[in-house]
């Protein structure tokens, strides 16, 4: 693949399921937007992860509805390694949400196999907000399948549409 980015913009990558999007998700989204010129939000392959409540086009379209008001923020999904990824997009930077202890291994790991496989990159990771410490997409869908509100996890406009998509589950 070609780097696409011919102008010395410091572009940022912030990966994930987004199954779906969290108001966690949106805060460390909204601040990398004000760290870097650019920034895509990439829905990505875990395959550590199945039985996906929301197809790809769903996720892609989820993030697109709450980042309308951010000029800089554009979204895309890839079904490849994200180190190729971010050369063909000349993005510098890997930007992901850190929770709680339990991710550091996780995330440390990931970072260190994406530097081997595309040094340019450095994988920038940002503390979770102390309101987001504990939440996470499989929290969300877990207690929609209950039937409990989760208002506080998810942004307002898509409340609705995602509560009755996982309670239907
Ligand atoms: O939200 P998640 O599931 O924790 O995000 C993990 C994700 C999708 C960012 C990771 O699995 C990923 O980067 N997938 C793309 C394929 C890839 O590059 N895998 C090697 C990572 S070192």
């Amino acid at each position: 693949m070609q780097n696409e980015n011919r102008s010395s913009m410091k572009i940022a990558v912030c990966p994930g399921s987004f199954d779906p999007i969290t108001k966690g998700h949106l805060d460390i989204i909204r601040r990398t937007a004000k760290l870097f010129e650019r920034v895509i939000v990439l829905v990505s392959v875990n395959p550590a992860k199945t039985n996906f409540a929301f197809t790809i086009e769903e996720r892609v379209d989820f993030i697109r509805r709450v980042t309308t008001d951010l000029d800089n923020v554009e979204v895309d999904s890839s079904d490849g390694l994200l180190a190729d990824y971010l050369r063909a997009k000349g993005a510098c930077a890997i930007v992901k949400g850190l929770r709680a202890v339990s991710d550091f291994e996780y995330e440390f790991q990931m970072s260190l196999a994406n530097k081997v496989l595309n040094p340019e990159a450095e994988t920038v990771i940002m503390t979770a907000a102390a309101e987001n410490m504990y939440l996470g997409s499989s929290i969300v869908k877990q207690i929609a399948s209950f039937g409990g509100d989760i208002s506080n996890f998810v942004p307002e406009c898509l409340l609705q549409e995602i509560q009755v998509r996982l309670s239907r589950k």
